[in-house]
């Protein structure tokens, strides 16, 4: 993006078609749920009730492109590095509410580093006609949102964003975005639970969650004394912070 344009308008994959509700069979929510890793990334006393709240209030109500992004990406690799569908619908009920014109999102749309991560999900976006109203940015996040604030005008200007990247820049994402969001903006961080680890102890936590985990317990420290902000912990998929700009 150049500096010195116009407002722009990013919008994440959370509000593609959010009114495009379809029913489906629960022969395939169930596929649906025993195949996807998320599942276990719940926080909740027991799988079960994870799958029912996915069964009953999350899959039929979910947009079509939503679920035909975790389909495309249900195979992939990484596919447990996605926002969980709990998570989303939580997300799209939130961006309804605020109803914002812009947007900026960290981790794959709109600045991602990666921009195949991007791609898997554009034809997507594309095929729900709302790719125009995103402005995919390849970059590090820190230094794009830099240059944002190198321009005046983009202070204050945000009215969401959301960020899914690495955790141990969340902290610095958030100072960021403090002065990009406007007094009112939302800013939604994921993983705020990491899988459960912040409240374990360091040694019962697998070697390779640790770094991760140690970034998490950092920022939910920083941010639950953030007087700026107002917010909301919610155990969610895996762990949501909302944090409403109040000064
Ligand atoms: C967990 S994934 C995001 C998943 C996404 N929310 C979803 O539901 O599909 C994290 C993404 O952040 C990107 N990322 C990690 N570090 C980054 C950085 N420093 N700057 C920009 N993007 C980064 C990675 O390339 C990856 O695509």
């Amino acid at each position: 993006m150049e500096i010195g344009l116009p407002p722009i308008n990013l919008v994440t994959s959370h509000v593609l078609a959010s009114t495009c509700i379809s029913s489906r069979l629960r022969t395939e929510m169930e596929k649906a749920t025993n195949s996807q890793s998320y599942i276990r990334q719940y926080l909740l006393q027991s799988e079960e009730l994870y799958k029912y709240i996915l069964e009953t209030s999350v899959y039929p109500r979910e947009p079509e492109p939503l679920k035909e992004i975790r389909d495309v990406t249900a195979s992939h690799p990484y596919a447990r590095m996605g926002t969980t569908p709990d998570s989303g619908q939580l997300i799209a009920l939130l961006l309804k509410l605020i109803d914002p014109k812009k947007t900026i999102e960290i981790g794959i749309v709109a600045i991602d580093m990666d921009r195949k991560a991007y791609e898997i999900g554009l034809p997507v976006i594309k095929k729900a006609g709302v790719d125009h109203k995103i402005e995919f940015i390849e970059s590090e996040a820190l230094p794009f949102l830099d240059q944002l604030l190198q321009d005046i005008r983009n202070e204050g200007s945000f009215e969401y964003a959301y960020v899914d990247a690495d955790k141990d820049n969340y902290w610095k994402y958030h100072e960021k975005l403090m002065k990009l969001l406007k007094i009112g903006g939302v800013a939604v961080y994921d993983n705020t639970l990491w899988k459960a680890t912040v409240a374990m102890a360091e040694e019962q936590v697998p070697e390779r969650l640790r770094p991760a985990r140690q970034a998490a317990l950092e920022t939910n420290k920083l941010l639950a004394a953030d007087p700026r902000v107002q917010l909301s912990h919610v155990p969610v998929g895996d762990g949501l912070t909302i944090c409403r700009r109040i000064s």
